[in-house]
């Protein structure tokens, strides 16, 4: 976990371990004990207790253990980071154009998924990337995430227009293109492009929420450095097995160091293509109960 904070700390160790331990079950994220760490959950946990109702901290996560399955959406929407932008890590997309076209040329319906979106942005735009090369709109996106607080809001496809002031001019011609102003301070993205992009809670962590499609392209950016690294490959293999031959697979750059392993040749900024079949590697799987 990475965000600044304060360096108070005054959440208990039992509570610590016991909040750590069911996010990682439920969730896969691996929160290593620090006192950075630990003041983050207190703040993030201590927003839900109050929202909640409760007295404190951990009466809460008594509660919690104790009907993970009612509880858990909301406390693995707070302990997940979110943070995410439109056209984030930009070579990406400079790479998407290119390899989408050669794929919309080929006549077919074209496939990809967005396996940590967030609240939207990195699956629209690629929505907006392909939608741009002006060919025929045989594409779908299949976008998800754990948060399904995050995909409510990516399903609605509405953001603030402040979040659109880092955007080079290409990117803001292309807003302009495949949004509409809802007020001054926010806009929507166009019907036809929320059609094509399909959001669904699946979690990276239980294989058995997956879809079963294949994909000419996944993007899983920026959510496989809060996996312990053994784990983090487990992932990567059961993704690899969900591209068609000749797929591409692409990670955040700050995870191009996960190892290259079997059937992936790595192209350059963190873009791996699959070149041959991979052995089977089930991951271990939650039980309902477990599942957020
Ligand atoms: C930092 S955001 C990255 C968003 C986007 N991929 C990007 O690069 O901008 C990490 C996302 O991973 C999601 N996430 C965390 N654990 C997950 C899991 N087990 N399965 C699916 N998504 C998960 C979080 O909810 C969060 O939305």
């Amino acid at each position: 976990m990475r965000d600044g904070v304060s360096q108070s700390q005054d959440i208990s160790a039992a509570d610590f371990a016991r909040a750590s331990q069911l996010i990682h079950r439920l969730a896969g994220l691996h929160i290593p004990d620090s006192p950075k760490n630990r003041n983050l959950l207190k703040l993030r946990l201590t927003k839900l207790t109050r929202k909640r109702g409760f007295e404190n901290l951990s009466a809460y996560i008594e509660v919690l253990l104790a009907n993970p399955f009612v509880e858990a959406p909301d406390f693995v929407a707070a302990l997940t980071t979110g943070v995410t932008s439109f056209f984030r890590e930009p070579n990406h997309f400079t790479w998407l154009r290119r390899r989408g076209k050669t794929l919309l040329q080929q006549g077919r319906c074209v496939s990809l998924w967005s396996a940590a979106c967030s609240t939207g942005q990195e699956a629209y735009s690629m929505a907006m990337t392909l939608a741009d090369l002006d060919l025929a709109k045989t594409f779908h996106i299949f976008a998800s995430d754990v948060d399904r607080h995050a995909l409510d809001h990516a399903k609605a496809g509405i953001y603030s227009t402040s979040s659109l002031v880092n955007l080079g001019p290409s990117e803001r011609a292309i807003f302009k293109k495949y949004s509409d102003p809802v007020d001054p301070e926010y806009i929507r993205m166009q019907e036809d492009l929320r059609r094509r992009t399909e959001f669904r809670t699946v979690n990276l962590h239980d294989e058995s929420s997956w879809p079963e499609a294949t994909f000419d392209v996944i993007f899983c950016r920026n959510v496989l450095i809060y996996f312990r690294s053994a784990e983090a490959v487990a992932i990567l293999l059961a993704l690899t097995q969900r591209l068609n031959l000749g797929g591409h697979l692409v990670l955040g750059h700050v995870e191009a160091g996960l190892p290259e392993f079997i059937g992936l040749r790595g192209i350059g900024h963190a873009i791996f293509q699959k070149t041959s079949d991979v052995r089977p590697h089930p991951l271990p799987k939650a039980t309902a109960r477990q599942r957020a």
